[in-house]
C-alpha cells in the first residue's frame, strides 16, 4: 500500500467502506472482516503459541482457572485451514476472572500484517468463556490504529475446529468508522 499522503488513505479507506456497504447493506454503516484465530494449545512455536505466565491448578471444578493468567500470540490466517494466507496476528492476554465458571478477561490487539489492512490494528476487550465448539461469544473493539483510528464496534467468536495440538476460531469483526 503506498504510504503518501493522507488524501489517498482517506480515498482508500473511503472505497473500502463503501465497497464493504455494497457487499453487505443490511449491515448498515459497518464493515464486516472475517478471518480465523489459529491457536496451538500444545507445544510453542513462531507459528502460534501459548504462554501460560501463572497458573494455579485448582483440580476441574469450576473456577479452576480463576487467578490464571495466559499471555498468547496467535496467527490470523485468511481461512480455517492451517496452509492458508496469513494476515496478521494476535497478540494479548487473558486472566481467569470468574469463581462461579470457567471465563476470563481478555485483552488484546489484533495486528494485520498483508492484505488491505497491513500495518493497522483493532484493539479489543472482553470475556472470553470455556464453552463448547460452535457457541459464539462477543467482545467490544474499543479502538484502532492506522486505518482503524477512531473505530468501535464488536468481535463475535466460535471456536470451529478443535485438535489435541490446535484451536482454530473464526472471528467476526464489526466495525464502525465515527
Ligand atoms: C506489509 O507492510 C510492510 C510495511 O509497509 C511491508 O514491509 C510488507 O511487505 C507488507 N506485507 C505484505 C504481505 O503486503
Ligand atoms: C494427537 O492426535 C494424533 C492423532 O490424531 C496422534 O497421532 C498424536 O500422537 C496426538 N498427539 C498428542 C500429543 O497427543
Amino acid at each position: 500500500m503506498a504510504s503518501s499522503p493522507s488524501s489517498s488513505s482517506f480515498l482508500l479507506l473511503l472505497l473500502a467502506f463503501l465497497a464493504a456497504s455494497a457487499a453487505a447493506a443490511s449491515l448498515d454503516g459497518y464493515i464486516h472482516l472475517r478471518f480465523y484465530n489459529h491457536e496451538r494449545v500444545l507445544g510453542s512455536g513462531p507459528d502460534a503459541t501459548v504462554v501460560y505466565a501463572v497458573e494455579r491448578r485448582r483440580g476441574s471444578t469450576a473456577g479452576a482457572g480463576f487467578g490464571n493468567i495466559i499471555i498468547y500470540d496467535n496467527l490470523l490466517r485468511a481461512g480455517v485451514e492451517p496452509d492458508s494466507p496469513i494476515i496478521g496476528r494476535n497478540q494479548g492476554m487473558g486472566v481467569g476472572s470468574s469463581m462461579a465458571e470457567n471465563s476470563g478477561l481478555t485483552n488484546f490487539q489484533l495486528v494485520f500484517t498483508a492484505g488491505e489492512y497491513n500495518g493497522s490494528s483493532l484493539a479489543l476487550q472482553g470475556l472470553f468463556p470455556v464453552a463448547p465448539l460452535g457457541t459464539v461469544f462477543e467482545r467490544a473493539i474499543t479502538g484502532g490504529t492506522g486505518r482503524f483510528r477512531l473505530v468501535r464496534g464488536y468481535l463475535l467468536t466460535t471456536e470451529v475446529r478443535s485438535t489435541n495440538t490446535t484451536l482454530t476460531g473464526q472471528l467476526d469483526a464489526y466495525i464502525t468508522f465515527r
